[in-house]
């Protein structure tokens, strides 16, 4: 079993001190970069100008969560900003071909591919993709804002995914997004989970030590 990353997510980060919060995370292997339109889904965040910012500052994986519609139009923008994995939602997506439109076109700039499914959305439709990605963000929260209950129902999916990633022997990755916390860290891992979003169990307090108690309770 490889071992768990955990990728903070910046969205629950004190934004006045972004460096300092970054500096706080350092231990983690990635950083989660949640992009919201204000129209797939009802918040919006930030764009492609913090994150160059940002990249100034460290040398952790970038894993952008794009929550938008039109992914296409804005795939390079965040490429040139410095994205390792770009991460789509197959919801904001007309059908298969459409979504391998999308993918081709992440991993045309170099920049490793991910799909994201909403709490609601069967996974099995999406079966025949997840050898062409690197990436498969299971959401437990449906997708808008940080601090939200974990939902406990969206675990069969998660080692549903997982078995199957397993049978056909492919190297995609799986991560859980939303309400993921030491209390709920053991119960994802357990289902196939090998990298956990966490920011509000990573920025409420002391970000350090919570880091510390999420990587606990995940090898628990
Ligand atoms: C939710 C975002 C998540 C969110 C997670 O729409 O995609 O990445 O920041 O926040 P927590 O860990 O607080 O649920
Ligand atoms: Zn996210």
């Amino acid at each position: 079993m490889t071992s768990i990353k955990i990728s903070p997510s910046m969205l629950s980060a004190d934004f006045s001190c972004l460096k300092e919060s970054i500096e706080a995370v350092e231990e983690a292997e990635w950083l989660h970069l949640d992009i919201m339109d204000g129209h797939f889904v009802p918040n919006i965040t930030f764009g492609p100008c913090v994150i160059s910012k940002i990249r100034n500052y460290t040398d952790q994986i970038f894993d952008t969560h794009l929550m938008i519609e039109e992914p296409r139009k804005y795939i390079q923008d965040f490429v040139d900003v410095g994205s390792d994995y770009i991460t789509v939602h197959v919801e904001v997506h007309e059908d298969l071909a459409d979504i391998g439109k999308t993918l081709n076109m992440i991993r045309d700039t170099g920049v490793k591919a991910g799909i994201s499914i909403n709490p609601p959305t069967p996974w099995k439709p999406y079966k025949d993709l997840l050898s062409k990605v690197d990436l498969v963000l299971v959401m437990t929260v449906n997708p808008g804002f940080g601090g939200q209950t974990f939902m406990h129902e969206v675990v069969p999916k998660i080692r549903e995914i997982n078995e199957h990633i397993s049978e056909e022997d492919l190297h995609t990755e799986i991560a859980v997004d939303g309400g993921v916390s030491p209390k709920t860290a053991p119960k994802v891992v357990k289902a196939g989970a090998d990298i956990l979003v966490a920011g509000s169990a990573i920025f409420k307090g002391d970000a350090k030590e919570n880091m510390q108690h999420l990587r606990d309770a995940a090898s628990r």
